[in-house]
């Protein structure tokens, strides 16, 4: 990885790099999100998120249809592995806007058990950025099958909310 795209991950700067609207948009028509659990009052885009301060890591997401666009830092495996957890639970999908990081440790360990997993052509603008990401993204969902959830009358039970 070079130096540039090591700062443009790494930065605190990164953290914040809010979801392109017109991509959220598009995600959110087909799977109507009902959280956030990586956000700040100025960049959420459900209106039930966690902020940093009450810490979207450690509290349960279950339930919901869930928009993660994670802090780009180091932790970013702590969100992905907290996102496949969470879409355990059959009445929680977890969907994903992350670097499209193929040979990582946990890109193998969770993201190669994704439902479905998008790769975005070209290089995603962030926020108000004039330029391009130094990183290619893929989108990522998290959801356990839905066959077993239809079939299954106790997960059926547990779908209805
Ligand atoms: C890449 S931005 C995504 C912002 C917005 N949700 C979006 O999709 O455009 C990640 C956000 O997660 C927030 N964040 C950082 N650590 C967090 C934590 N432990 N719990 C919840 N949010 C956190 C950051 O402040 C930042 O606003």
């Amino acid at each position: 990885m070079n130096k540039k795209t090591q700062e443009a991950m790494f930065s605190s700067k990164s953290s914040e790099w809010e979801t392109p609207q017109k991509l959220y948009n598009m995600l959110n028509s087909m799977f109507n999100f009902t959280l956030d659990p990586c956000a700040s009052p100025e960049n959420s885009k459900c209106r039930k998120y966690f902020t940093k301060e009450e810490d979207g890591l450690n509290n349960t997401w279950k339930g919901h249809t869930v928009f993660m666009n994670p802090p780009y830092g180091r932790d970013i495996k702590k969100w992905i592995k907290k996102a496949y957890e969470e879409s355990r639970a059959y009445d929680t999908t977890v969907v994903c806007l992350i670097p499209a990081r193929t040979d990582t440790k946990y890109w193998h360990e969770y993201c190669m058990k994704a439902e479905k997993i998008y790769f975005v052509k070209g290089r995603l603008k962030f926020g108000d950025s004039a330029n391009s990401a130094p990183f290619p993204s893929a989108v990522v969902v998290f959801r356990r099958d839905r066959w077993f959830k239809i079939y299954n009358p106790k997960a059926l039970t547990l779908c209805q909310n």
